[in-house]
């Protein structure tokens, strides 16, 4: 938790974990980046079960090596091609018969490069290519080149059973919308992932009743937009307007939520993200309504200047994000709001930035991730702009938003303490088997000592101390 207050979100951590289903072939993986990475890896992992692949934890073992990636900042790319570098080294001495793919969106931005350039790869497949995987590996045995980078715009794996890799058992991403058609002008998201399209909210709610019926209890409605959720019998958005369904079979983000909040009353709802110029009022009634629906949301806001704002292409004002926070406080009153912000992006001055701080002492944000910029290639802002702040601002500007949302983080831990709140409790605290940790429902993380309680379970837990990362507490 405590990397809510560090730009740590995307670089993310290996996940390397083992699902047991029979079969000879041994596959690899590892996750870089979003929470619909994580979630893809699990669809990925799925797919190829069916053709006899089971995962192991050890690298050296596999026959299969994949890597999930992210190309949102050079950074996220450097990390990746270091690993992948090592992978090379380990087939040399170990396996020089295993074949290793690029997941994800370094496939699609750098596409053949890999294989013909840059030779870190045998496989090459672009998000809404996995189910072809099967095929890819098998056209590698054969000595042809595995590469697919198609983007759809259908494809949502609605029918896919994800494997869950992330192994607690209680919490599960549910992913409900692929793609993004926003084109803020500084990520490559657009580019990666394709369009903007929605699954089928029969498949989205079958899921949830699956993994409520396996004992899980929250689910994180994932997508680079949920607001922007709309289902319409299936398609790119951008299709909708074309098409003369019937109004009454269309379902939007509020209605999906409300429906999915209904389910069960021991489900806890979350979602990701939510882009500030997508969020209606009728989402903000339906997380007023539900219980279960947790109150907190991340409404990435990336500055606190219009200027820059516009030169972002992100939609909305200063003034307009300050009223959407005001309409959420007032009917949510102790919601949490975290955000994502960007440092140092093209033609930000001095003012920008300290409007960037005002607006930050403005919301008291609860969490923050927060960013320098860095220039993607063939995105609009590469194109069109000059990435003209100088890496010492960038980093000076950087460090300044970093400490003032610790300060605020700090202010909320702080407010909380001689409280009690209703607690999942998610594991074993990583500081002491005696503890569990659990999150409340803003999101703040908790340990507290484990009684007799079993992961899984709901518990009320009273806040005694925190930091500026976790609250400590004792079941009551
Ligand atoms: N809607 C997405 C946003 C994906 S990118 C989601 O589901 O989270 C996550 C965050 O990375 C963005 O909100 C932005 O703050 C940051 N980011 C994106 N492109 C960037 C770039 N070129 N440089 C620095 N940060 C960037
Ligand atoms: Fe990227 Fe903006 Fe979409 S940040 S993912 S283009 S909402």
């Amino acid at each position: 938790m405590f990397d809510k207050v560090l730009n740590e979100k995307i670089q993310g951590t290996a996940l390397k974990k083992e699902f047991k289903n029979v079969g000879n072939k041994k596959m690899y993986i590892e996750s870089y980046g979003c929470q619909m990475n994580f979630s893809d890896s699990e669809i990925v992992a799925s797919v190829l079960s069916r053709e006899g692949f089971r995962t192991t934890k050890t690298l050296e073992e596999a026959d299969l090596v994949l890597i999930n990636t992210c190309s949102i900042r050079d950074k996220a790319e450097q990390t990746v091609r270091n690993r992948l570098k090592y992978f090379q080294s380990v087939k040399k001495k170990y396996n020089k018969k295993m074949t290793v793919g690029v997941l994800g969106c370094m496939a699609e931005r750098l596409k053949e490069k890999l294989l013909d350039q840059e030779k870190l790869v045998d496989i090459v497949v672009g998000p809404d290519a996995y189910r072809d995987l099967p095929k890819l590996v098998k056209e590698i045995e054969d000595g042809k080149k595995g590469i697919n980078v198609f983007l759809s715009l259908e494809e949502t794996y609605a029918d896919i059973n994800p494997i869950r890799l992330s192994g607690n058992g209680v919490t599960a991403f549910v992913s409900i919308t692929r793609g993004c058609d926003n084109m803020c002008t500084f990520c490559v998201v657009p580019y990666t992932r394709g369009r903007e399209r929605s699954r089928d909210p029969k498949s989205i709610i079958k899921e949830c009743e699956e993994l409520i019926k396996l004992g899980y209890k929250e689910v994180t409605l994932l997508g680079q937009n949920v607001d922007s959720y709309l289902w319409y019998g299936g398609g790119a958005k951008k299709d909708y307007k074309n098409t003369t369904v019937d109004q009454k079979k269309v379902w939007n983000f509020a209605k999906l939520l409300d429906e999915v909040a209904k389910i069960n009353p021991d489900l806890r709802i979350r979602f990701s993200t939510s882009n500030p110029q997508d969020m209606t009022d009728q989402v903000i009634d339906i997380i007023s309504k539900h219980k279960n629906i947790c109150d907190y949301i991340h409404l990435p806001v990336q500055s606190g200047s219009s200027k820059i704002l516009k030169l972002m292409n992100r939609g909305y004002s200063r003034k307009e994000y300050l009223n959407l926070i005001k309409k959420i406080k007032n009917k949510i009153p102790d919601c949490a709001i975290s955000m994502d912000m960007i440092a140092g992006f093209c033609n930000e001055t001095e003012k920008d930035h300290l409007e960037t701080l005002s607006l930050m002492d403005i919301v008291k944000y609860d969490y923050g991730y927060m960013f320098k910029y860095s220039e993607r290639p063939n995105t609009p802002a590469a194109k069109k702009l000059i990435d003209n702040v100088h890496e010492k601002i960038k980093q000076r500007r950087l460090t300044e938003i970093i400490s003032k949302q610790r300060e605020h983080s700090l202010m909320h831990m702080k407010k909380r303490i001689g409280k009690t709140y209703k607690v999942l409790i998610e594991g074993i605290s990583k500081k002491s088997i005696k503890f569990y940790y659990g999150r409340t429902t803003h999101n703040a993380t908790v340990v507290f000592e484990k009684g007799e309680k079993k992961v899984g379970d709901y518990v009320n837990v009273k806040i005694k101390d925190c930091t500026s990362a976790t609250l400590i507490g004792e079941i009551i």
